[in-house]
């Protein structure tokens, strides 16, 4: 199966909302932060090839989006689909255009955000990033996950952090705003992607954070452009892996970090449906040992392999508790609608089975670039 570009033109409208891919932003910090040098000059996020800039929506007729100069590469064969062709359609495989509908459907709005924030006693507009992240992150282990990530990997202020395949942007959040990186968040869901940058300019991170809508198979990134490069349960639903590695060990600056925290086939059998597919053809599993391979023939340096597969059991057991007896009773909760979380709910307690007998593992690693 042969995944392709997925830029996607930047005429599309977010749902519900002018669109933010449609504002020209900074989202840029000064190249004194990065230790560069200190030039003054244009600002630009991390990743994003010097010489380009923002491009408006209006001008724009390229596949390329939240980017900038549409360049000559930009043209000819990648120009806009008719207008009315489903975007998701638009050379992504059969199992990207699932794995971002399904992500559509089960993630948190941007209106669901807020109507969470008003039910918490918050008002949205003077939310802070720590009061979405109770509702902001698909990840097992949420908020302390994310932390021990960003401690395992190293995250500093200034770094220039890439978070791969990152939802509505809950770890990207956090690695702003606690510990002070500029993060650049890409993102194939059209959908989650519009709510990620809604959700950044929400609580003020805008100025030190890039939302891409964009493959993680083909990132419109700069080669070697990052500190850390960090992908939270994203892997297993990507069957292109050799592609998906290579494109993160080239986003990696010299000495960079790769930060993963990924689920990985175990022994037996898979229990069904799981929390990223209903079925195998959205889903694309290895074990350990084949990640670990992959890495070093990459020519990354593997640390240990941190094993938070009881933790996981246990947050599947949270879920099932607090989400199964808001939709037991048809109501809304942490912004989801009771038929979403019902399905976040049966997928749950699949989860929690499948790593209870070993058919799955989650965990924690840091793989280190050469210098
Ligand atoms: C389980 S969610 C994790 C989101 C985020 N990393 C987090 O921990 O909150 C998986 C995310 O990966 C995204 N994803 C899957 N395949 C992708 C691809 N080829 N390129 C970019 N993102 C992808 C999905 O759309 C989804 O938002």
């Amino acid at each position: 199966m042969t995944e392709i570009f997925v830029h996607r033109r930047m005429r599309r409208r977010i749902p519900q909302s002018p669109s933010p891919f449609r504002r020209p932003r900074a989202g840029v910090r000064p190249a004194a932060a990065r230790g560069g040098g200190g030039r003054p000059g244009p600002r630009r996020p991390p990743g994003t090839p010097p010489g380009r800039r923002r491009q408006t929506a209006s001008r724009c007729t390229c596949h390329w989006r939240a980017l900038w100069q549409c360049g000559a590469g930009h043209r000819g064969a990648r120009r806009a689909r008719p207008t009315g062709r489903d975007p998701m359609t638009d050379a992504i495989t059969d199992q990207g255009r699932k794995v971002a509908a399904h992500w559509s459907t089960l993630a948190v709005s941007y209106d669901g955000a807020v109507s969470a924030l008003r039910e918490a006693g918050i008002d949205p507009a003077a939310a802070r990033p720590e009061d979405l992240h109770a509702f902001d992150m698909i990840h097992m282990g949420g908020l302390a996950a994310t932390d021990a990530l960003a401690l395992q990997g190293g995250i500093g202020a200034g770094d220039r952090v890439l978070d791969v395949g990152a939802g509505v942007g809950g770890s990207s959040r956090r690695f702003a705003d606690r510990y002070g990186a500029t993060v650049t968040s890409v993102e194939l869901s059209e959908t989650l992607a519009g709510t990620a940058e809604r959700l950044n300019a929400l609580v003020g991170l805008s100025p030190r954070m890039t939302v891409i809508n964009a493959s993680a198979l083909s990132m419109p990134v700069e080669t070697g452009a990052f500190d850390v490069v960090v992908m939270q349960h994203v892997a297993m639903q990507i069957a292109e892996k050799d592609r998906l590695f290579g494109e993160l060990a080239r986003a990696l600056a010299p000495g960079g970090r790769l930060a993963l925290h990924e689920i990985f086939s175990g022994e037996g059998e898979l229990r069904w449906p799981l929390a990223w597919a209903t079925d195998a053809s959205m889903s694309a599993l290895e074990p350990l040992d084949a990640a670990l391979a992959r890495l070093r023939a990459l020519g990354l340096s593997p640390g240990e392999f941190v094993d938070e597969s009881e933790l996981g059991q246990r947050f599947h057991q949270g879920i099932i508790a607090r989400w199964g007896a808001a939709a037991d009773e048809g109501r809304s909760l942490d912004g989801l609608a009771p038929e979403v979380l019902a399905k976040r709910v049966a997928a749950s307690r699949a989860m929690e089975h499948n790593l209870r007998v070993g058919s799955l593992r989650v965990g924690r690693l840091v793989a280190v670039r050469a210098a």
